[in-house]
């Protein structure tokens, strides 16, 4: 066994602005897998991981959803730690970029820099919007493209004939926040001097640090010239203030590395237990520790370039790899969410156990920066032929024959030449499994389930059962069925953490990954349970189904009633013969109540003076149920029954405000009485 290693693993750190989708869950799977094998090996093994809670981004959607951007992130990370934990991704810790570690490490470094002299200021012009009075990154400025006049284009490129430009060249520009016409603005930024570590990357990226590809994709860069990097962004800004610079703040993508060294602080700060190291031995520039990032091909330049001199020039050590991974497509193509295929982690978790698709991107996923697909209908057949046509089918079939002979293995192997295959094949999975190689230990591992299997039936242990004087022959045989399913449940292990722990329920001993192919002789084993049911194609479809219904939800509920981020345009001028066929009725609020899985929505009965209706309002930010029961209000009477997802609502109830907990239903009380007409 080779010396024990201290490992440092992280995945990207998830934007606290939306859900988790089954792209994100690639990556968390794929760095799940390389450090449970990582500690099944005998390593020490730590997983970081956090949320990423700054930037323009995601404070306005905390605005759009009333929320200030404490309870926001708040709200998303409770959300991104439950999907972690019911894909059984096992992150030793999950942090937040908005904490005091990582606002103490994030000054420090930034201190570190620039007593270094690698933080440059200058005065740059950018769009403002004068009504938010907020700078405007290119994507919140919409326009009529330059070159070929078409309208609502972004503020940096037109989707229509692909040219690029500045936002300053757009016709007619809008800012997307407010609507105002953007105007130029001055500002000091601050810049990280990049050029000056172009010597250090052109080395570091190609020193074993990278994939191949990868690294000729940067030199590409190096050689055209390393820009400066602003790190800078002015108030009103969701981050960290600058030190020493009051209204400037760290730029998201300043602070969002560090994160990885705040998580990994925090879980040596808040754990007591012993751990081996202390958090600093991991990052100090002569550590003896290993650190390696698992990343999207979307974010080299930021953990190739940015984050290695940053590090370089604050005196830590960089990273052994950052391991880059390719985009998940759906069915071949792009998740997208008009196919419906933008499909989000709980609507998978709704419908199908995780370890289905921890092994179905385990069968696909290389070391390589290609697109990895899921296919749904091979998704199905893979699962349902690989795991339980081929592993578990290994157990089932031989298991019984152990416990009829009550259920101690025979003492000795009935064929050691196939056994010799798998003691032979272990230090290939290993290395596979060691260079990120998956889909080919997969296939290692399956390819053996296959010789097991072709073995057991030619041998037919059953027919043998029923022969007289068998008795030994049979228990030799499953007895070796089940040392091989052993071995095979050891090495994926890391891939099925839950089938795993059954089987080891089921054989009476730990799964280990030194001793799996020292086969188990006279051991006494439990009755068998079926270890997995197959996926059937409802399932799947259901999770297509709830997938375009959390789509269908996300947008209706993204749009405020009113306010400035509403992207309604406003309403064509009507006539008053138009208002006077609007029925607006004073209704009493019978019954208020919660909607199960609605973020927005309240189910409210409504009397209107002996007739009841059933409407749902999206006021959930404003009013508890409690508080609405036994009040008044005014309701369109007369609006066509809508469907929605809940039910049907039958009519509409009034309210105004800018939205969030801002916002109150119309209450007449002198007087009003259910069912009178409002004038
Ligand atoms: N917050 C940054 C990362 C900061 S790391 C210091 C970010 N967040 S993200 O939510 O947009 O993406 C997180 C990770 O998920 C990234 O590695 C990204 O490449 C990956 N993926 C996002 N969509 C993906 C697919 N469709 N397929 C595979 N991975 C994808 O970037
Ligand atoms: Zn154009």
């Amino acid at each position: 066994m080779s010396e024990s290693r201290n490992i440092l693993v992280t995945s990207a750190l998830p934007y606290a602005n939306g859900s988790l989708h089954l792209g994100h869950i690639l990556e968390y799977i794929q760095t799940d897998i390389w450090a449970r094998f990582q500690r099944a090996r005998g390593h020490q093994c730590l997983y970081m991981c956090a949320d990423d809670a700054h930037g323009t981004a995601i404070m306005l959607k905390a605005e759009q959803l009333g929320l200030t951007p404490e309870q926001h992130i708040a709200n998303m990370k409770a959300e991104h730690q439950r999907d972690f934990a019911d894909f059984l991704i096992g992150v030793d810790n999950y942090h937040s970029t908005h904490s005091d570690e990582n606002r103490e490490l994030s000054s420090m470094i930034y201190r570190r820099l620039r007593d270094n002299g690698h933080i440059a200021t200058r005065t740059i012009t950018q769009a403002f919007d004068p009504e938010k009075n907020l700078f405007l990154a290119d994507r919140y400025i919409k326009g009529t493209c330059p070159r070929c006049k078409t309208p609502d284009q972004y503020g940096d490129n037109c989707e229509a004939c692909a040219a690029t430009y500045s936002p300053t060249e757009l016709i007619d520009p809008v800012s997307v926040i407010s609507g105002a016409t953007p105007i130029e603005k001055e500002s000091e930024h601050f810049f990280f001097t990049l050029p000056a570590f172009t010597d250090f990357l052109k080395e570091w990226t190609r020193s074993g640090t990278l994939q191949d590809g990868v690294a000729n994709k940067l030199s590409e860069w190096l050689d055209e010239g390393l820009q400066e990097w602003d790190i800078s962004r002015d108030a009103p800004y969701f981050g960290f203030e600058i030190p020493d610079a009051p209204g400037k703040y760290f730029y998201v993508w300043l602070d969002a590395p560090i994160g990885y060294m705040a998580s990994l602080k925090n879980y040596f700060d808040q754990k007591c237990e012993e751990k081996g190291l202390d958090w600093q031995e991991y990052w100090k520039k002569d550590s003896d520790a290993e650190v390696y990032h698992f990343i999207g091909k979307d974010i080299v330049n930021f953990h190739a370039l940015f984050w290695p001199a940053m590090l370089d020039s604050a005196g830590f050590r960089t990273p052994n790899k950052v391991c880059v991974h390719g985009f998940l497509t759906v069915n071949g193509k792009k998740m997208s969410k008009s196919r419906g295929t933008f499909i989000n982690a709980r609507n998978y978790l709704d419908h199908l156990h995780p370890e289905y698709l921890r092994y179905y991107f385990a069968a696909k996923l290389t070391s390589g920066v290609d697109d990895l697909d899921l296919n749904l209908d091979d998704f199905i057949a893979r699962v349902n032929s690989d795991l339980v046509g081929k592993v578990v089918n290994i157990a089932s079939r031989t298991a019984k024959f152990v416990s009829k002979a009550g259920g101690e293995l025979a003492g000795e192997l009935a064929d050691r030449d196939l056994w010799q295959q798998f003691v032979d094949a272990e230090p290939r999975i290993a290395e596979f499994f060691e260079a990120r190689e998956y889909a080919r230990a997969m296939r290692e591992i399956m390819a053996l389930a296959d010789a097991a299997n072709a073995w057991i039936a030619d041998k037919a242990p059953w027919s043998l059962a029923k022969e007289e004087g068998k008795d030994a022959e049979v228990l030799a045989i499953c007895s070796q069925g089940v040392n091989m399913f052993r071995a095979l449940m050891t090495w994926l292990a890391p891939v099925l953490p839950e089938t795993a722990k059954k089987a080891e329920a089921f054989l009476g001993i730990e799964l280990d990954w030194h001793s799996a192919t020292t086969p188990l002789a006279g051991h006494q084993i439990n009755k068998f349970k079926p270890l997995m049911q197959r996926v059937e194609k409802p399932q799947v479809d259901a999770v297509l189904e709830a997938a375009k219904e959390s789509l269908a939800q996300l947008q209706a509920e993204a749009r405020p009633l009113s306010g400035p981020l509403a992207d309604d345009p406003i309403a064509d001028e009507i006539q008053f013969d138009d208002f006077a066929k609007v029925d607006l009725r004073i209704a009493l609020i019978a019954k208020a109540e919660h909607v199960e899985g609605a973020g927005k929505l309240l189910k409210l009965t409504l009397d209107l003076g002996g007739e009841t209706r059933q409407v749902f309002a999206g006021i959930k930010s404003a009013y508890k149920p409690e508080e609405l029961e036994g009040k008044h209000t005014v309701m369109v009477a007369n609006l066509a029954p809508r469907k929605m997802r809940f039910g049907v609502s039958e009519g509409m109830v009034l309210a105004a405000g800018p939205g969030g907990k801002d916002l109150w239903i119309l209450e007449p009380h002198e007087g009003a009485q259910p069912g009178m007409r409002v004038m």
